[in-house]
């Protein structure tokens, strides 16, 4: 496979196996050694690079990007930002703030502050969660992110559209994937390969047959009708920050939390529920909120509720070249739903318990209620018990503590690295007592801890 992308401004043409990362690529075969291996997951951002398509500019993660989700892009990398001589005004102010001690980070830092710069960011702390530095600290280098902010955007690393030739395991449309993917059903899909990756650099499988889902521009993007959100499969994770923030701050400050910018810019929505990880952050609150889901096998469709597609651990309902067209979210379930992700680090980490809530309360009443958990059991399962030991009772304290034994009868989860199995359960049934008081004006939220910090 041919793939064409434009590296530091000059166009190159690359013919290696289609899942050679960009990180080995610049560093074993160009001897770009300035973009760093740390980690090799998506984790530390040493190897964070700039990208950019017609959506704009990225930090992405190098490690876990495959060659081919670059065809058509511009990258550039550390050894592309200054313009000779002259520094990059992040790569000066990093300098004259002494945001550098051993460096091994550096090139990563100054990776992910130069695309916020473009970009016009300046919420720093949160495009820096992904990038991890072990001996300088963060204050220089945040004070270096806003010194550099108050300088001009430098000209020279614009996109600039160049004829890139369509690859066969790259498809263009929904169409032509659905009748490539009939005729290879044992390929792998790849839409962000933030799970994919590691696949490749953790596992060191090889993968024998895969399609790239990247070029696939009507499964991106979100269609809004009156009732619903139709949300495209190869959304990325980062696109539903903004599009949850009026509609539910409590689920956009859960994505906003989901790892970091880096991966963020690149994880989809579809592959967030299709890999169907116990511990995955969207089903919790997007079965909640009674999402379905639109399943695709060559020119047929069929929906189902969210929860219906995960039938136990490492099992989902698919078919063979079945895959996520999109799901579909009532704007209704999101009016009363709240989302709690606990997680050891408060960014960059992934849940060891998400808990979403959506009870509806009419006239001081519960009249409905669906409640829905990540990393409880094998699945994303909801507490049916729960809900029916709500449902109908007064909207009251006295109701939330009659209810609370009956998350023992909904899950039994398990005891892992992440947290045991009783700090789940207990967790589990405060988040409930937090939904109430939250909902009751009581509560402080994490939220505006964090803004009034
Ligand atoms: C550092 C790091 C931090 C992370 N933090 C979080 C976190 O906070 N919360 C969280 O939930 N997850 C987290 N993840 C996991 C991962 O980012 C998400 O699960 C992500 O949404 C996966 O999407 P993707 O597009 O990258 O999927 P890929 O890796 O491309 O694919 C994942 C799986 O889904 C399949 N697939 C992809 N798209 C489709 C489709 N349309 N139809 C059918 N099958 C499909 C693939 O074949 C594969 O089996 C993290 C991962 C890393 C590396
Ligand atoms: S090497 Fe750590 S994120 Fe890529
Ligand atoms: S300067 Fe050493 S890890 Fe950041």
């Amino acid at each position: 496979m041919e793939i064409t992308f434009r590296l530091n401004g000059e166009v190159v043409t690359v013919t290696e196996t289609p899942t050679r990362t960009l990180l080995d690529h610049l560093r074993e075969t160009r001897g770009l050694t300035g973009t760093k291996e740390g980690c090799n997951e998506g984790d530390c951002g040493a190897c964070t690079v700039m990208v950019e398509d017609a959506q704009g500019k990225k930090p992405l993660n190098a490690c876990i990007l495959f060659l081919p989700q670059l065809h058509g892009k511009s990258v550039v990398t550390v050894e592309g930002l200054s313009d000779g001589e002259v520094l990059h005004p992040v790569q000066r102010a990093m300098i004259e703030e002494h945001g550098s001690q051993c460096g091994f980070c550096t090139p990563g830092i100054v990776m992910s502050l130069a695309t916020a710069h473009a970009q016009g960011r300046t919420d720093h702390e949160d495009v820096l969660a992904g990038n991890l530095c072990r001996c300088t600290g963060y204050a220089p280098i945040l004070r270096a992110a806003a010194k550099a902010a108050k300088d001009p955007v430098p000209e020279g690393f614009d996109h600039v559209a160049f004829s890139a030739p369509a690859i066969v395991e790259r498809p263009e449309s929904a169409d032509e994937f659905a009748a490539i993917y009939a005729l290879r059903p044992d390929a792998v899909l790849i839409a962000g390969a933030t799970d994919v990756g590691l696949w490749v650099t953790k596992q060191l499988r090889d993968l024998d047959e895969v399609i790239f889902l990247g070029g696939i521009e009507d499964l991106r993007g979100v269609t809004e009708t009156p009732d619903t959100l139709e949300i495209g499969a190869m959304t990325p994770v980062g696109d539903l920050v903004g599009l949850f923030r009026p509609l539910c701050p409590s689920l956009a400050e859960m994505y906003r939390r989901f790892a970091s910018v880096q991966i963020r810019a690149a994880a989809t929505l579809g592959g967030n529920i299709a890999n169907g990880s116990p511990i995955g952050d969207s089903p919790p609150p997007l079965i909640a909120a009674g999402a379905t889901l639109t399943l695709r096998k060559g020119e047929d469709r069929r929906s189902l509720p969210l929860e219906a597609f995960f039938i136990e651990y490492g099992r989902q309902d698919r078919q063979p070249s079945e895959f996520v067209e999109r799901i579909t979210v009532p704007k209704a379930g999101l009016r009363d739903l709240r989302v709690y992700k606990l997680s050891k680090r408060f960014d960059q980490d992934i849940s060891a318990v998400c808990g979403a809530f959506n009870l509806t309360v009419e006239d001081g009443r519960i009249t409905a209620a669906r409640i829905a958990f990540g990393g409880m059991a094998g699945t994303p399962l909801r507490a049916r018990t729960v809900e029916a030991a709500l449902t109908g009772k007064p909207w009251s304290e006295a109701a939330i503590e009659a209810a609370l034994p009956a998350f023992a009868e909904d899950y039994t989860p398990l005891s892992d690295m992440r947290a045991s199995s009783a700090y789940r359960l207990t967790a589990a049934r405060n988040m409930l007592r937090r939904y109430f008081a939250e909902r009751e004006g009581q509560g402080v939220s994490v939220l505006s801890v964090r803004e009034g910090a």
